[in-house]
């Protein structure tokens, strides 16, 4: 069924009635103890709101509460101070899988995927070192392995948390890593490419994005840092003369990638190579989040975001607006005054 409605067509009095999924559903019971009241989220690829069904009875939560995706039927009643919508929903039917299309409710990716994993390509094959060249064709020659790569996000929330988004972060990563090479000419060319490309693959395994983005089990017990270890773990033993000391310091660049331990790194970079990566992965990310923010804000009629947890801050939202109003000042401009 083809979904006509989605969460950006929405506003303030707008009738809702599509299909939706549901998260972060909480029933909450009112003070006379009598009524039960159900605070959730609807979403799809375009964004997600909040939503209130009151007064459910009783005997409806269990269901309600295991619902993935449903027709949603009800109002937006509600626009807040700070721009955000609420719904009061007055009817919600389990949605059947044959009338989902899954595409409708995952992020993308606004790249042309084909594009970067070409560019992707294109980097491996710059790269001169027989056996980093081997190491990386053993994952990127495997048409599976690269079509999942091409389509895991690059986290569930914070940076690219959309499909595409691991290799649009990894092509980034990469370019700022030769911008580095450019700079630093001590550091081996071919070995921060090579890792550049490698460092987040156990990504691959770490994330599921059938239906929504979430966590594997084994990205939930392992993360992605122990999972890429052991693919590339297993890569070098089927590779042919592969240089153990070699072999030592791929596996450090990408155990040290983190760069902390309480970010999962179970070792701190000891080598140039590493520790430039880390650095080209936190600024990508940090920078990427950051825009994430700003996208996510852009309907956000205040001057602060709210407090944005993973950078212990709120984000400054203005920065465009005073920009925008000095960007055409000129040199002239100044002396005409
Ligand atoms: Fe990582
Ligand atoms: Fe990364």
């Amino acid at each position: 069924m083809v979904k006509k409605q989605m969460v950006t067509d929405l506003n303030l009095n707008t009738g809702i009635n599509d299909i939706f999924f549901l998260k972060d559903i909480e029933f909450r019971v009112r003070r006379d103890k009598k009524a039960i009241d159900m605070f959730f989220k609807i979403g799809d690829k375009t964004g997600e709101i909040e939503a209130i069904n009151w007064d459910i009875s009783a005997d409806k939560v269990e269901e309600l509460g295991k619902i993935e995706f449903a027709r949603i039927q009800g109002h937006i009643t509600k626009k807040k101070i700070d721009g955000t919508l609420q719904a009061t929903v007055s009817s919600i039917i389990k949605a059947a899988p044959l009338d989902l299309d899954y595409s409708d409710y995952l992020p993308h990716s606004k790249e042309n995927l084909d594009e970067l994993m070409h560019k992707i390509f294109s980097k491996i094959n710059s790269v001169e070192n027989y056996h980093l060249k081997n190491l990386l064709k053993s994952f990127f020659d495997d048409q599976e392995f690269a079509e999942k790569f091409k389509r895991t996000p690059a986290a569930t929330k914070v940076h690219q948390p959309y499909i595409g988004g691991l290799l649009e972060h990894t092509l980034s990563v990469v370019t700022i890593c030769e911008d580095i090479g450019n700079i630093y000419k001590e550091i081996n060319r071919d070995f921060l490419i090579t890792m550049a490309i490698l460092h987040d693959i156990g990504k691959v395994r770490e994330y599921a994005y059938d239906k929504i983005i979430e966590f594997t089990d084994e990205g939930k017990l392992l993360g992605h840092i122990t999972l890429g270890l052991e693919m590339i773990d297993q890569k070098i033993k089927n590779i042919d003369g592969f240089p153990q000391d070699l072999e030592l310091i791929v596996k450090h660049t990408l155990l040290s990638h983190h760069g902390h331990f309480e970010f999962g790194s179970p070792k701190l970079p000891s080598i140039l190579a590493a520790i430039a990566l880390h650095y080209a992965d936190e600024m990508e990310a940090k920078i990427s989040g950051f825009i994430n923010i700003k996208e996510e804000n852009k309907d956000f009629k205040e001057k602060w975001s709210k407090w944005i947890w993973w950078l212990e801050r709120p984000v400054y939202l203005d920065e465009e607006i005073i920009l925008k109003n000095k960007i055409n000042e000129t040199e002239e401009d100044r002396y005409n005054e």
